[in-house]
């Protein structure tokens, strides 16, 4: 199956599963408008598909009769638990105390559609359905891979937060290249690692086979954040979906800042490099990271 078809699949899986989900969990109004409104706006769908992409690749190279494009629960759990992880990451980074953004995939962000207060419970629900995702019965019988999947998720998630704190210290700052570097890690980095991470225990990795999964997914995960540093400022609004020129206007620690946009692109791409000869390395040329990699390298949003 090709990239495309394999990942419009995983994406109709999961936004079935989001819409089923937040149903079968019975919030009242309007915490179920709010948190189903950040969770079914356009994002990319980025850290599932990493979840998925992980799972097929391992799946392929370990059994040539396992159909690698049939997601497992267990998948589905793991892609729910990190995209609303996410969602209730964006939700709070676009309140007015901390990034003050009004527009996010398009549309006004939660807090402006719904209020500040529905928004701060979006958020605080949308984190605690994550890891309720882990064991929820709307996906199946109990999961043997539960206490895996939350000991890799809990941590990342929480480093998430710290991440997020350290960006706010940062703001007018001028932090070294290890300093930022470490921010983007846990921002960004952490959740991008949780994805692959948990899609190698839902595929039985191995050693070996996670080893390189993780330093390929530490790899991409600091390029992600430092790509969205590039099109904040060489993007426009309407591609973006979100403001551009946020960070500028907050004089955030950016890689922008700290290399101008031509060095950060260049260290982007080293990093994509990297990543996808491990990958190679491991699993060969052809598999769904490999494409998720270039893809995720072209993306203009
Ligand atoms: C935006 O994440 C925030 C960062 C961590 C860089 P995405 O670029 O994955 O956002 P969506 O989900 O596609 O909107
Ligand atoms: C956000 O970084 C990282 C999160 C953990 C949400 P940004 O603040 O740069 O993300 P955008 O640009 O608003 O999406
Ligand atoms: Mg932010
Ligand atoms: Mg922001
Ligand atoms: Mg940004």
């Amino acid at each position: 199956m090709e990239f495309t078809a394999f990942s419009r699949q995983v994406i109709d899986q999961l936004e079935s599963d989001i819409t089923a989900y937040l149903q079968a969990c019975k919030l009242p109004s309007p915490l179920h408008e709010a948190s189903l409104y950040a969770m079914t706006n356009g994002g990319k769908r980025v850290r599932p598909l990493l979840i998925a992409a992980t799972f097929a690749t391992v799946k392929t190279e370990s059994s040539l009769t396992h159909p690698s494009h049939q997601l497992s629960n267990d998948v589905r759990r793991a892609m729910m638990a990190v995209e609303c992880l996410h969602g209730y990451s964006l939700v709070h980074d676009d309140l007015p105390c901390m990034d003050d953004d009004a527009l996010r995939r398009g549309r006004p962000t939660t807090h402006i559609a719904y209020g500040e207060a529905a928004a701060m419970l979006a958020g605080d629900v949308l984190q605690t359905l994550a890891f309720e995702a882990l064991t929820h019965t709307y996906f199946g019988e109990n999961s043997e891979f539960a206490t895996p999947l939350s000991a890799t998720f809990a941590p990342r998630a929480r480093r998430m937060v710290m991440g997020q704190m350290l960006d706010l210290n940062g703001e007018h700052q001028q932090l070294s290249q290890t300093e930022l570097e470490a921010i983007h890690r846990d921002k960004t980095g952490a959740l991008i690692e949780a994805s692959v991470l948990m899609g190698a225990i839902c595929a039985n990795a191995t050693d070996s086979e996670r080893q390189a999964l993780n330093s390929f997914a530490e790899q991409i995960g600091l390029a992600f954040q430092v790509q969205d540093d590039i099109l904040d400022v060489t993007a426009d609004t309407k591609q973006l979906g979100k403001p551009a020129g946020s960070d500028e206007k907050l004089d955030k620690s950016t890689y922008v800042k700290l290399l101008g946009v031509e060095a950060a692109k260049d260290y982007a791409q080293s990093l994509f490099d990297t990543a996808k000869n491990t990958i190679v390395a491991e699993f060969g040329m052809e598999n769904y990271l490999v494409d998720l990699a270039d893809w995720l390298w072209e993306r203009e949003k």
